[in-house]
């Protein structure tokens, strides 16, 4: 071959390696974000990269765009590999065109989405995009919809994750929005469905992109984004330890790990974390990083709705997903965020055959006109049926309370709980002693010469009768009573024994889960 054709091929290279140009990438240097190839570097195993379509550009003439026409349109994709394992990636590049999206970048995003599917590896997903091409028109809206529609035809077959890096507004958010986990970094990413002046116009508010739609505001407050990092990198390195967790799609159990934590392992102090008062907190994730393989646990949405715990770990090398109420907030209530929060992680770990663990220490669902007129009613029962219709291997260990609706909630026995475990503090009852005597005996105190003396005596008595686990154990709503200590060589056992499991729901569509 002639050297002119390599030189040519080396010079096509060169530009597209060169996006918007050296000022561009660093103006985006200035503002503290990486560029789109640097982000991939750091995402994928060294040299593990193949590009595709790096020479494709946009075919437009409208408002001057012919005289703007980089290679790869403002989009890097291809596929790669997270820890020896196949990954489909796309990276959006603000330096040209502020990596808005059009009809040829969304159709490299389609193509990608389109190779996961097949081949039944994850998407990746890192954007960095002023929103739909403006010049571009409705073609630009047409590229998102195709987006959209893949994202929610692959949802359950293949893990999509997303990582927001820069401003992502408009409609564009709907895409991470339909994945299963979105990142963001604080202070340099943001999500809006309208922006700070739309909103100043529309509502008087005044208010900075950050606290609209920054990371700590939607993994805070919103919900929206599972992970708010400090840096581009550290969220990078958090993507790469989530990915070890979970399989590459919906027909592959996830991988497992060598472990040299002991599978027998024990841990008196379990026995004593549960106060004498059954009023006082104590901190669920003392229990959970105690009984995991290495004390290794990756919260998922650490900083919303803390009354309940959820996240990855393992035991005996198997990955597990984690739902926990967390006593040390709000009492472990259960309330629409936290029942939202649940429930999601549930369908994921279902979708893509990661076991349950629950551990559960619930007064029951929290009232008041706020909850009930946002809707509690309708947002606890997607935690229910989440937790109804997963049939992947689901175990409780019931620590302190198990009262009223939220028992049946929590992986019970009777929503198709494989194994259930009771520590001998467990309280499972209709609802707290002191609030059971009121309803039972208000009338018998009211007429008693000393009603306090009275409530107190009917209170233990309530306790001993029903503030216990021996009345489920005894019905085998608790497969067994066990000591706190050792709590992980039962879970492991248990987990081993449903390795093989199968359960099915009826054939449908699909469900009617409340949203
Ligand atoms: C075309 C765009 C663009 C867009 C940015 N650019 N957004 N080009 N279409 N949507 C270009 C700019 O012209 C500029 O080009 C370069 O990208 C960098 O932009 P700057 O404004 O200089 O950067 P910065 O100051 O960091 O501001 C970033 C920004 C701002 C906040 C994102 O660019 C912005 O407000 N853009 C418009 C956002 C928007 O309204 N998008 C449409 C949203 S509606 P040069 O040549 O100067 O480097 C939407 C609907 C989706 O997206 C619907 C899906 C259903």
């Amino acid at each position: 071959m002639s050297k002119e054709k390599l030189d040519e091929l080396a010079r096509h290279r060169e530009e597209a390696f060169l996006g918007g140009g050296r000022k561009r990438i660093d103006a985006q240097h200035a503002k503290g974000k990486l560029t789109a190839r640097e982000r991939l570097d750091l995402l994928l195993d060294k040299g593990s990269f193949s590009e595709i379509d790096m020479l494709v550009k946009h075919r437009s003439r409208d408002f001057g765009l012919e005289k703007h026409r980089y290679p790869g349109d403002g989009v890097i994709t291809g596929y790669g590999k997270i820890n020896g394992r196949l990954v489909f990636v796309f990276s959006q590049d603000f330096t040209v065109l502020g990596g808005s999206l059009a009809e040829a970048h969304g159709a490299k995003i389609c193509k990608i989405m389109e190779m996961a599917l097949k081949m039944g590896a994850p998407v990746i997903g890192i954007n960095d995009s002023g929103g739909a091409r403006v010049q571009e028109g409705v073609v630009s809206l047409g590229a998102y919809a195709d987006i959209f529609l893949r994202n929610t035809l692959t949802s359950g077959v293949v893990p999509q994750i997303s990582a927001v890096m820069g401003p992502c507004a408009g409609g564009a958010v709907y895409s991470p929005a339909i994945t299963d986990f979105i990142f963001m970094v604080r202070n340099t990413s943001y999500m809006f469905v309208t922006g700070p002046k739309v909103v100043k116009t529309v509502t008087h508010e005044e208010i900075s992109s950050e606290e609209l739609g920054g990371a700590d505001t939607h993994a805070s407050k919103s919900g929206v984004a599972h992970f708010a990092m400090d840096g581009e990198a550290e969220a990078i390195e958090a993507i790469r330890r989530l990915m070890s967790f979970i399989p590459q799609n919906n027909m592959e159990d996830p991988p497992v790990k060598e472990c040299s934590d002991p599978a027998d392992r024990i841990d008196e102090e379990l026995d004593t974390i549960i106060p004498d008062n059954p009023n006082k907190p104590y901190d669920i994730k003392k229990v959970i990083t105690s009984v995991v393989d290495d004390g290794d646990f990756m919260e998922v949405h650490a900083d919303f709705a803390q009354n309940i715990v959820v996240g990855f770990a393992r035991l005996a090398g198997r990955p597990i997903g984690i739902i926990a109420n967390q006593p040390a907030v709000l009492a472990g209530v259960l309330d629409i965020n936290s029942s939202r929060k649940g429930g999601r992680f549930i369908r994921f770990c279902d979708a893509f055959n990661i076991p349950i663990i629950t551990f559960e220490d619930v007064p029951g669902f929290l009232p008041g006109t706020d909850q009930e007129w946002r809707g509690i009613i309708v947002n606890g029962a997607k935690l229910l049926y989440a937790y109804c219709e997963a049939t992947v291997p689901k175990i409780t260990v019931i620590t302190r309370k198990a009262y009223g609706g939220a028992y049946d909630v929590m992986n019970s026995k009777h929503v198709r709980g494989d194994i259930n475990y009771a520590w001998p503090s467990a309280e499972i009852a209709v609802m707290g002693p002191k609030g059971a005597v009121e309803i039972i005996f208000s009338k018998q105190m009211a007429n008693a010469e000393n009603p306090e003396d009275m409530e107190a005596q009917l209170i233990e008595d309530y306790k001993t009768k029903f503030a216990n686990p021996y009345i489920a154990a005894e019905r085998g709503y608790v497969d067994e009573v066990i000591i706190p200590r050792n709590t992980r060589p039962k879970l492991i056992a248990a987990l081993m024994m449903l390795e093989n499991k199968v359960d099915s729901n009826p054939k449908k569509k699909h469900g009617n889960i409340p949203l």
